[in-house]
């Protein structure tokens, strides 16, 4: 089966062919980030008139690079929820209209579950069960992850989100939008002793995170700066910062597995890109004996191809949510665990 995906539920449009049998056969993405990096963050307008913009090439895209025409696609699935409305109901009615036009069913995708199940796209995916570590601008979770659509959250962020804490970190360093990435290249320039951030609730006896104290504690040593604040010294406070973001997420994803007794660890969500995050995990891995697996870089960060994936593996389970219903609603707060598992 040929499974067209559309992601569109923030800044970046993303379109993919799967097929069930012979695996991604085509993905393509436009980000945004150029448009609204002069505004320093998502402008929600912006971005839903953008989607509209690349949604259309962007599958001709796909169909020539697998060198298909339309009709041989099975079904589309796309992002539902959560994100923001205007931009899922592009992504909907592009998927809802080319099902009607083609006469294929559609099904919604919640895009956690496109983000938790992405590893599996990879040459050596991870078997169930395993924990997950969901790291995004908008999600930062920790959930024990059984099957297609068995998720039970374990801990969530109380507050900021991890990539969220990043990139407002990354504003008051004066490092642009988005700024994950842009922290991350400058961290490694810094001195890790010049500034020791807190470690929000590392020994709380839970799972749950809190990074807004984080980043007030950047805001509070940007502010108490004498003068302006030298590259070098950028330098040091994204290295303090990172190390404590990193410190946190490795503590929670080990007492995560020490209490579930699991001995494989997922990691989703753009922050999953980050090469600290991944060197400390991977460190601590070989030290106790769990194996940590990340999706490919592309497919870390929003994409069509994590979308037509979860579709895919949802029809192939429960083929009764292969409908044909065209009325389409979009969901951009949804909670992952109000999604059920598929029927066996
Ligand atoms: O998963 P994603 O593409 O979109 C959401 O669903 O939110 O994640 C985007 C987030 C942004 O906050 C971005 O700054 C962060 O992921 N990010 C990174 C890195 N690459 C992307 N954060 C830290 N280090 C990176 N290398
Ligand atoms: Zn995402």
């Amino acid at each position: 089966m040929i499974v067209l995906g559309v992601e569109s539920s923030c800044d970046e449009t993303g379109l993919a062919l799967y097929d069930t049998n012979a695996g991604l056969l085509s993905h393509a993405l436009y980000s945004q980030v150029a448009m609204h990096e002069q505004y320093g963050g998502v402008v929600p307008e912006l971005a839903s008139r953008d989607h509209i913009r690349r949604a259309i090439p962007l599958l001709e895209q796909v169909l020539h690079e697998a060198a298909l025409t339309r009709d041989r696609i099975d079904a589309i699935a796309y992002t539902q929820g959560p994100g923001l409305a205007g931009a899922l109901l592009v992504g909907a009615s592009v998927a809802c209209g080319l099902g009607l036009a083609l006469d294929k069913p559609v099904l919604g995708i919640h895009h956690l579950e496109g983000h938790l199940l992405s590893p599996l796209l990879a040459s050596d995916p991870p078997a169930f069960p395993f924990i997950a570590l969901l790291v995004s601008g908008g999600h930062t979770q920790l959930m024990r992850v059984d099957g297609v659509g068995r998720y039970t959250l374990l801990g969530e962020t109380l507050d900021d989100a991890a990539g969220e804490a990043f990139d407002k970190s990354a504003k008051l360093l004066g490092l642009g939008y988005p700024g994950g990435p842009a922290i991350s290249r400058m961290a490694e320039f810094g001195d890790p002793l010049a500034y020791k951030l807190p470690r929000p609730m590392l020994h709380s006896k839970d799972f749950n995170f809190s990074f807004s104290g984080l980043k007030t504690a950047v805001l509070t040593v940007v502010k108490n700066h004498p003068g302006n604040v030298c590259e070098q010294d950028k330098a040091n406070i994204a290295r303090g910062f990172v190390d404590a973001m990193v410190d946190v997420l490795v503590a929670k994803s080990l007492s995560a597995l020490k209490h579930t007794g699991l001995n494989r660890l997922v990691v989703a969500g753009g922050v999953g890109a980050n090469r600290q995050l991944r060197a400390a995990l991977d460190a601590a891995g070989l030290k106790k004996r769990f194996r940590v697996y990340y999706p490919e870089l592309e497919f870390c960060t929003d994409n069509g191809a994590m979308i037509a994936f979860a579709g895919g593996l949802r029809l192939a389970q429960d083929p009764t949510l292969a409908v044909r219903n065209y009325a389409f609603n979009v969901r951009p707060r949804w909670p992952l665990a109000e999604l059920g598992a598929p029927r066996a």
